[in-house]
């Protein structure tokens, strides 16, 4: 078969079925298909699975990054130290309240943040830390926590990518004052479009889930358990970032699915890397020495003994008829952050990951061949 005839593997596919399916039909059968006991009972299966106090589903992990600032009291003149290497929504976020997003660097073998990367960053006014579990590897919260906490600076773990990885033995997210999740299809665990907040303090969570709701006091659905409906006040101004019932019975089979998910994406990542290993200018991430990672992206870094740089490494595997992608992106050479102030740290090692580095395809229904078509373009481009 010539390569253009063999057909396209695509760099993630979502896993979904027959149980969604019917999930999603039992809702529509229903008659309550926006935010109502599905939503409810999402909540509570992620919390207990994230070991999380109190989980609150939105719209998508940019709307739980916004909530979580808001009720952390992150506001105009506040800098939030972020990473600039991670899909924008992670700087974007701190400009929905007004405050200033200060770009940090990030170590070259996780992709991200660390204590050192952030103190790098922090100024007089820096209020929060968005650090992030980039691509599902887990940050080393420990150092982070130990350097804001004596100065009050609220950490704020941005898992969009981190169902089902693990820090110092526990589920990530469990270890930051507020974490937010991404249910979209690029991610593990989807809802088509989703997110949820976790958080410990009651407090921030109660004022979440009104604020969702565009602050209103009695929500939609004890509104609809009561024939007259009590009376509801708006006490602030809120949004409309709620997730539909439909989406989280969708969730709910999902997240019932992910360990199963999360053990194969971990065998295929290390076949890929046992694989590449002997491939001269190619360095495939790992798990670091903290955790487990979920591999929702496995990345590889284009060195200069590969005979090909990152470009022509993504033009090989696509005559081979292989989507990849580039690496992660770096928000500060965005036109959307032209002429932002975004501090004086070094980004030395951002603009390296962001220029070398592109995503393999890795989805759960994989083939053994498919992933060997992979390796064999990288192997054959390499000179192996
Ligand atoms: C690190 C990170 N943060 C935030 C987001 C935004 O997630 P959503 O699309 O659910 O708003 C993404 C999505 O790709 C992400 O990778």
């Amino acid at each position: 078969m010539s390569v253009a005839a063999l057909p396209r593997i695509n760099v993630m596919k979502p896993w979904l079925g027959d149980e969604e399916v019917a999930a999603v039909t039992e809702v529509i059968e229903s008659g309550w298909v926006a935010q109502g006991p599905r939503v409810a009972a999402f909540e509570l299966a992620f919390a207990e699975a994230m070991q999380a106090g109190e989980a609150v589903a939105v719209s998508n992990c940019t709307t739980a990054l916004h909530l979580a600032l808001v009720v952390a009291g992150i506001g105009a003149g506040d800098d939030v130290v972020v990473p600039s290497f991670s899909f924008v929504a992670t700087s974007n976020a701190p400009t929905y309240v007004g405050a200033r997003p200060v770009f940090a660097d990030v170590d070259a073998s996780t992709g991200n943040v660390t204590a050192e990367t952030i103190a790098a960053a922090l100024t007089p006014a820096t209020r929060a830390v968005i650090v992030v579990d980039q691509g599902g590897i887990p940050v080393d919260l420990v150092p982070i926590r130990a350097l804001c906490d004596p100065k009050g600076i609220v950490v704020i773990e941005d898992a969009a990518c981190g169902a089902g990885s693990t820090y110092r033995g526990r589920p990530v997210g469990a270890g930051a004052d507020l974490a937010a999740w991404s249910f979209h299809p690029r991610k593990i665990l989807t809802t088509g479009e989703g997110g949820m907040l976790t958080t410990s303090n009651p407090e921030w969570a109660a004022r979440a889930r009104r604020l969702r709701e565009h602050a209103m006091s009695v929500s939609a659905a004890a509104r609809h358990a009561s024939l007259v409906s009590p009376p509801e006040e708006y006490a602030e101004i809120g949004f409309n970032f709620r997730m539909t019932d439909l989406q989280a019975a969708v969730g709910i089979v999902q997240l019932g699915k992910l360990d199963g998910v999360v053990t194969r994406r971990r065998e295929n990542a290390a076949r890929y890397r046992a694989e590449l290993a002997g491939v001269a200018g190619i360095r495939v991430v790992d798990d670091p020495a903290w955790g487990t990672s979920n591999f929702q992206s496995l990345w590889l870094e284009v060195g200069d003994e590969y005979p090909l740089d990152r470009e022509g490494l993504l033009v090989a595997l696509a005559e081979a008829g292989v989507s990849a992608r580039r690496g992660i992106m770096a928000a500060h050479r965005q036109p959307a952050y032209a002429g932002h102030d975004g501090g004086t740290a070094s980004l030395e090692v951002t603009e390296r990951l962001t220029d070398h580095t592109l995503i393999l395809p890795l989805f759960h229904q994989m083939e053994a061949a498919e992933l060997d078509r992979v390796v064999a373009v990288v192997r054959e481009a390499g000179g192996r």
